[in-house]
């Protein structure tokens, strides 16, 4: 049967709409309790931090008050002798409205899961997304996730230099380990704290159908910002190999990822690595993608592989290549 055009349009119109109104997104992926509510708008980010007492960790020979450590425009740069020497905007951002990239992303472009690893990227699909960022073609599927704005704010504030500039920084550091995975069915209890899960205390709870990501050292990570300090991803018993699956044949769900992500998954010419990444930030993008709040021209390629992936599908893909060694 010779299937026209127009009909393969109507079909591929009735798939996407068919998507759209399938799920909520997965709270464990944007930093929430439960999924978000009718006229939920962008949780206000945490005021400046004022506190002036030095604080030190280990191997750093300068020490930074938690004012300097949470700077936006000059944040604490323990390690400078383990990176390049940043550009100016990666270092102190651009008053007023561009912080600076190595606050939240870090000076090592190690990135956190509630933002996401930049370092190891393409120079061109650096440049591409942020200019996705700028043009309205990357948002957020959760209303209340306030720094995906942030970061929307920024591409629209930065020259096409300043983001060449930033690409190439990051562009030239390798994407290394991070990030453990953890196959359980217990996990420790975590509250969200401006979109990352922290550990409270020694409890433990079931771990159910998500994955928890989490600071391997809460105060570490959220109080100190230490870019040696990593993240462990709880994932449920099983998922890896689920997800193993569909990556590496599709089970025809879906395309297998490596002819445009690398065998490997370490990134293939200018398409992003996905090896060792944050499953969580990952997540957020599968998601983002399936329900149109990331798309352009570079994304139209990924449509086809979201289009008939369930949440648990997502959920199974990222915790293998979470698992992947980079
Ligand atoms: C307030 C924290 C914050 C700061 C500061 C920040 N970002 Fe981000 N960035 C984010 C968040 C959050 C995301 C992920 C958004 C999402 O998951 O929806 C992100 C994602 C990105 C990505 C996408 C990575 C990928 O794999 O596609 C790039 C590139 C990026 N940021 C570059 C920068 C640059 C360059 C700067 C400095 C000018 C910067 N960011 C400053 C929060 C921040
Ligand atoms: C036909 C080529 C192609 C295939 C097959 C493919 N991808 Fe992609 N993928 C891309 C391109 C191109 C991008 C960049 C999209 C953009 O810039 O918006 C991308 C981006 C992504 C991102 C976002 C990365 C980031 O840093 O933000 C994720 C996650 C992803 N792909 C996962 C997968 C998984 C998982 C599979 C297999 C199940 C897969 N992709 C199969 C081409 C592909």
């Amino acid at each position: 049967m010779k299937i026209s055009r127009i009909s393969m349009f109507a079909l591929a119109f009735v798939v996407s709409v068919a998507t759209i109104v399938a799920a909520d997104p997965p709270p464990w992926a944007y930093g929430f309790e439960g999924p978000p509510q009718a006229g939920d708008t962008p949780v206000p980010v945490r005021p400046a931090n004022t506190d002036q007492t030095p604080r030190s960790i280990p191997g750093a020979t300068t020490q930074y008050a938690r004012a300097q450590i949470a700077n936006r425009f000059g944040p604490a740069d323990w390690f400078p002798s383990e990176h390049p020497q940043m550009p100016d905007v990666v270092a102190h951002g651009k008053q007023p409205n561009v912080w600076a990239c190595g606050l939240c992303h870090y000076p090592n472009g190690k990135g956190r899961a509630e933002n996401a690893g930049v370092n190891g990227l393409s120079v061109e699909y650096f440049i591409q997304t942020m200019n996705d960022f700028k043009n309205g073609n990357r948002k957020s599927a959760d209303p209340r996730k306030a720094n995906t704005n942030l970061m929307i704010q920024f591409a629209k504030n930065m020259s096409d230099d300043e983001i060449k500039a930033t690409a190439e920084y990051f562009g030239s550091m390798k994407w290394t380990p991070w990030i453990k995975v953890v196959e359980a069915k217990m996990a420790p209890k975590t509250k969200p704290s401006n979109g990352l899960f922290l550990v409270e205390g020694n409890e433990m709870e079931p771990l159910g159908n998500r994955i928890v990501e989490t600071p391997v050292n809460a105060e570490a990570t959220e109080v100190l910002r230490d870019p040696h300090s990593g993240f462990t991803a709880y994932v449920p018993v099983g998922a890896v190999k689920k997800g193993e699956a569909l990556v590496t044949k599709g089970g025809g769900k879906t395309i297998a990822c490596g002819g445009c992500h690398g065998a490997d998954l370490k990134g293939l010419g200018p398409v992003p690595g996905l090896a060792g990444r944050s499953p969580s930030y990952l997540m957020r993008q599968m998601f983002d993608m399936q329900q149109g709040f990331r798309k352009g021209t570079w994304a139209e390629l990924m449509k086809p592989v979201v289009a008939n992936l369930t949440t648990d599908d997502m959920m199974n893909i990222v915790a293998y290549t979470a698992s992947q060694v980079p």
